[in-house]
């Protein structure tokens, strides 16, 4: 399945991202919910202003047709905790914004950066919506087309390995082709031999060690872990429950579900994923060593574009594009196994890694600082691989997400990792 020119691509995304709205109630769509997401209706129009900005004003030249909107739906000047007191553009005219921004953007031309910039971001906010409309469960589920669910293979727990052996490897994106700043410039590396997950942990393994006590030992937690799980008293991932008579439960789009045994678990933070980490004897894997067991095939001694091979994402391969609104059974996907044999290193869930998120050396901020350059240093923990809720045309292996290590809010959970 190519990717789709741009012209009919920003169609499809805005089709999209309406999709995801269009069930829910203008109240719902314009309440923020919750302090660590925006309300939907600023999504929509911080969407229409990006594109304004960058496709409308600064590509083509025109001046903005609401200079006054710019700093409440810049991200920097109006951060998240604060949306939800402005006075936003209601539904009805953020959707009337980003029509007529729509109306007024210029042809790709023969570069087209902006353009997928312009796309990318709508996607990613996209995935930032499904977030919010699954941690303030609203409902109903997202107008988006679903797929048919894959059987569980079986015989995945998550604490599987497979062997990546000791050597050079090139890491981040190729010097052409649409990438984003912080994944250039592409370089090599020497890693020492490592194991790595062969998928993503399950639920089942996970709940093991939720009803083992592992929320209570203090050794498997770091001091800042600890301090955070005791503030906010948590003592399982985000969205579970126990039912009725007792049985764990996961709240999904879709509703309250029971707990998947074969799913990776989702909804975790950094904090949790390194105390499982620790309590199986494992670690988080450090993105290079993530990127090298996505990519790197051994015997051609080069990186894969995907780890499967060259051919972009496809429904045989990865659990991508919100197809089935949420994770699939560890393993489904055979025919999207890495070159060391790592399954679903793209899509389902997020997956954790142990390393801050730094500029790679000889890192140059394009188009714009703001995008990844103010957020390097010690704060933030990188995550790699995508989600279910990640669009194909997104989600690549050289792509570094990153956040706060106490974050929940995004679809990840945890793959180990140990020293050889
Ligand atoms: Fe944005």
């Amino acid at each position: 399945m190519a990717a789709l020119p741009l012209t009919d691509a920003l169609t499809e995304g805005r089709e999209r991202t309406l999709a995801l709205v269009a069930p829910l109630s203008d109240a719902d769509v314009e309440r923020q919910h919750v302090e660590i997401m925006s309300p939907l209706v600023w999504d929509l129009a911080h969407i229409a202003a990006y594109e304004e900005l960058w496709l409308v004003h600064r590509h083509a030249g025109e001046p903005l047709s609401r200079p006054e909107l710019a700093a409440m739906y810049d991200a920097f000047e109006t951060p998240r905790a604060v949306r939800g007191d402005l006075r936003l553009l209601n539904r009805a005219e953020a959707v009337a914004y980003l029509e007529d921004v729509r109306r007024r953007v210029p042809d790709p031309g023969s570069d087209g950066f902006l353009h997928e910039l312009v796309l990318r971001h709508e996607h990613q906010h996209g995935e930032t919506m499904l977030q919010a409309i699954e941690l303030a469960r609203l409902t109903p589920p997202p107008a988006v087309p679903r797929r048919p669910r894959p059987a569980a293979p079986g015989g995945h727990t998550g604490l599987e390995s497979v062997a990546v052996p000791a050597g050079p490897c090139e890491i981040g994106a190729p010097a052409t082709g649409f990438a984003y700043d912080n994944e250039r410039p592409r370089h090599r590396t020497e890693l020492p031999a490592f194991r790595i997950g062969h998928t993503p942990i399950t639920n089942a393994t996970f709940l093991t060690f939720v009803e083992g006590g592992g929320y209570e030992r203090r050794p498997w937690w770091s001091d800042e872990a600890w301090a955070w799980k005791e503030q906010y008293d948590i003592t399982h991932p985000e969205g579970w429950a126990r039912g009725p008579t007792g049985e764990w439960r996961r709240w999904t789009l879709d509703g309250w579900a029971p707990l998947d045994p074969d799913e990776p678990v989702v909804h975790v933070s950094c904090f949790e994923a390194d105390a499982f980490a620790r309590a199986h004897g494992a670690r988080l894997p450090t993105e290079a060593e993530w990127e090298k067991a996505a990519t790197w095939d051994q015997e051609a001694q080069a990186a894969r574009r995907y780890p499967w091979g060259d051919e972009p994402p496809d429904e045989r391969r990865a659990n991508l594009d919100h197809g089935l609104l949420g994770p699939a059974p560890a393993g489904a996907y055979p025919a999207g196994a890495s070159p060391c044999g790592a399954l679903g290193m793209l899509g389902d869930v997020w997956e954790w890694t142990a390393s801050d998120f730094h500029g790679y050396d000889g890192f140059v901020a394009h188009p714009y600082r703001e995008y990844s350059d103010v957020f390097f240093g010690r704060d933030y923990k990188v995550l790699r691989g995508g989600s279910w809720a990640t669009r194909a045309r997104v989600a690549t292996p050289t792509f570094r997400n990153w956040d706060l290590p106490q974050r929940r809010q995004i679809f990840a959970g945890v793959r180990l990792a140990w020293d050889a």
